[in-house]
């Protein structure tokens, strides 16, 4: 296992993921075209990465099996768990034959540390409370700030 920096040419994974965080619960509520044509889902990925954004993509035998990335959604165009303009809101997913064995974890604990290391004093994201990422995030000490249409918004403090 492999933890890098994830860069421009990873957008396709990071798409890939993305579908993955929407349909996380087995129920396809995005197919790859809706995704693409969906302004508030396609705006975690559009445009990546933009100035001060950052994320981290997980390799196995050099094929990529999960990322996190974290987006910089202004108030005008904000995401799910928008708290102001100056905390990068994170998006996970981790290939389903690679989950359950430390792969999300291990992403998080890397872009908490890629975010301290920038300089940022919180990050976001956005929850659905019945998802078991939930409580993986509580044990990082992400708490609930916010509630937005079905999903909790959680903030960790750095
Ligand atoms: C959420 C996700 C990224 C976690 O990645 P992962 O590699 O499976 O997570 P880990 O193996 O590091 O497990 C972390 C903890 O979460 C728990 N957990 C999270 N999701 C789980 C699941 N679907 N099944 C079982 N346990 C789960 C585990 O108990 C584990 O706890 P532990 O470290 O104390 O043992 C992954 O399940 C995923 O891609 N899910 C679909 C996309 C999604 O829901 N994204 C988040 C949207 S907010």
């Amino acid at each position: 296992m492999r933890f890098r920096p994830a860069v421009a040419a990873d957008l396709p994974h990071l798409i890939d993921m993305l579908l993955e965080a929407y349909n996380w619960g087995g129920v396809e509520r995005f197919t790859a075209d809706q995704l693409a044509s969906d302004d508030h889902a396609w705006r975690y990925v559009d445009g990546w990465p933009r100035a001060g954004e950052f994320g981290v993509v997980a390799e196995v035998d050099g094929r990529r099996a999960g990322a996190v990335w974290a987006r910089l959604l202004p108030e005008d165009r904000p995401g799910y768990g928008y708290v102001a303009d100056d905390v990068p809101e994170l998006s996970i997913g981790v290939l389903p034959e690679f989950r359950g064995q430390g792969v999300g974890r291990a992403l998080l604990d890397e872009v908490i540390a890629a975010a301290r290391n920038a300089g940022y004093k919180r990050l976001s994201l956005s929850v659905e409370p019945e998802n078991r990422a939930a409580g993986l995030y509580r044990s990082l000490g992400f708490e609930v700030a916010g509630r937005n249409g079905g999903s909790d918004t959680m903030v960790l403090a750095l």
